[in-house]
């Protein structure tokens, strides 16, 4: 427990941390990779090209910042991220380095203002809540471990089938490369891949909804490719271009807290946005399968029809559903968006809705969500990339 002066130093350094917080923490990663390049083994490059793990960073530290006094508020938000953590292999030891670093950054920004008295009260809720990660991530590690076909960190898989759903879209089905089953896990979930890349360094990883409902054997992920200017489609587009049915490829367990509440026999609706979809696939096809009799909406915007996936799939689900709508609309036809009155129309209000897409995408769903008064314990959603806010308001 933090001393009352801990905390209210802490509380004082609110506004400072608000100006400079993407200053400390883009300072505190080049000095970090350059002290321990192995650690660009597991950051997202194409994430800190743009800023985002700096201001995901800077934005949780503030939060903790703000919420010092009750961090259990934060807890949520901490096992969002802890399941990311775990997903790339995070482990107890890093978290002394980053403690370090970050203070330096501190200390190298604020100058003469991040007094010993600031750094000391720093130091010691840093370590507060690098605790309370630690603690969520062991318990991860060991579940993900004592789970049937479990395991830690990465494990062998091979492309077992690499199929095209769209223009833009390509699904690889991946299975162990032991021959062992997957383990089970909850519709929404993602895995992190990493491979070698000619030409990189370092390794890569990166996550990818799972887009099937769960079978025993295999994993399927849909990745869409990208631009070639685009910084974040380097490996998608690797992917797409070079992974072929038989290469290797490194695979995480499951994990992801924007999943399918798999008890629940009321309505659902699923709102996506381009390969937002694939969260979608693996949620829709559960449901499909195991409670057809849910009333299920599912709300589908693409570019056009060629770059829209998995159509004849939830069409021929749908059809088989006894309360199943399904809408899409293609943003380059005039009209070809997803709007209020369209979301009246087809989502019933007691529904919980997950939605995901393009983050303009969601914000515009979620307002209309809000407008049309669906409570907020209804509306579901996960950004791709960093969680851009720790408290997610
Ligand atoms: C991701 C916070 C410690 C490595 C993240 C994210 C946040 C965050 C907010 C974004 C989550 C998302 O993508 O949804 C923190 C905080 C820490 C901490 C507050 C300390 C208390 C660490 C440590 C390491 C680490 C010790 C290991 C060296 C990563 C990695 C990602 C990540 C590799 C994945 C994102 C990417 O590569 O772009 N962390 N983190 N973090 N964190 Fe941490």
């Amino acid at each position: 427990m933090l001393s009352e002066q801990t905390r209210s130093i802490v509380k004082s350094t609110v506004p400072v941390l608000e100006e400079h917080g993407v200053a400390i923490t883009t300072r505190f990663y080049e000095n970090l990779f350059v002290a321990h390049p192995e650690l660009l083994n597991i950051f997202n490059q194409a994430n800190q090209a743009q800023g985002r793990q700096q201001a995901a960073l800077a934005n949780s530290v503030h939060a903790a910042a703000v919420h010092i006094d009750n961090l259990e508020e934060i807890l949520p938000t901490v096992v969002q991220v802890a399941h990311k953590h775990v997903s790339v292999g995070v482990l107890p030891e890093h978290y002394p380095i980053v403690g370090d670093y970050l203070l330096k950054a501190m200390k190298e920004i604020l100058g003469d203002a991040a007094t010993d008295e600031i750094l000391e009260a720093w130091a010691e809720a840093y370590g507060v809540i690098a605790d309370a990660f630690i603690n969520v991530e062991k318990d991860m590690y060991k579940e993900t471990e004592d789970q049937e076909n479990g395991w830690v960190f990465f494990k062998d898989f091979v492309v077992a089938r690499k199929v095209k759903e769209s223009d833009v879209i390509t699904s690889f089905y991946l299975k162990p490369a032991d021959g062992s089953d997957v383990p089970p896990y909850t519709p929404g979930q993602y895995i992190s891949v990493r491979l070698t890349m000619p030409g990189e360094e370092f390794l890569v990883i990166r996550q990818y909804s799972l887009s099937q409902a769960p079978k025993p054997d295999e994993f399927r992920i849909s990745v869409k490719s990208e631009n070639d200017n685009d910084p974040n489609g380097v490996v998608s587009n690797y992917l797409h271009r070079s992974l072929n049915e038989g290469d290797p490829i490194e695979v995480s367990a499951p994990a992801g807290v924007f999943v399918l509440d798999l008890s629940k026999t009321t309505p659902v609706a699923f709102i996506s946005g381009g390969v937002g979809i694939t969260p979608m696939m693996s949620m829709f096809e559960t449901v499909a399968r195991s409670t057809p009799e849910r009333p299920t909406a599912f709300l589908h915007g693409a570019r056009n029809p060629n770059q829209h996936a998995f159509d004849s799939d939830i069409q021929s689900y749908a059809k088989k559903m006894e309360n199943a709508r399904y809408k899409t609309v293609y943003s380059d036809e005039p009209n070809g968006f997803i709007t209020r009155e369209m979301l009246e129309e087809y989502v019933d209000p007691a529904s919980d809705i997950y939605v995901c897409g393009p983050p303009r995408f969601m914000e515009i769903m979620i307002r209309e969500l809000r407008g049309l008064g669906i409570p907020e314990e209804q509306i579901h959603y996960e950004f791709f990339g960093p969680a851009m806010n720790l408290t997610m308001d």
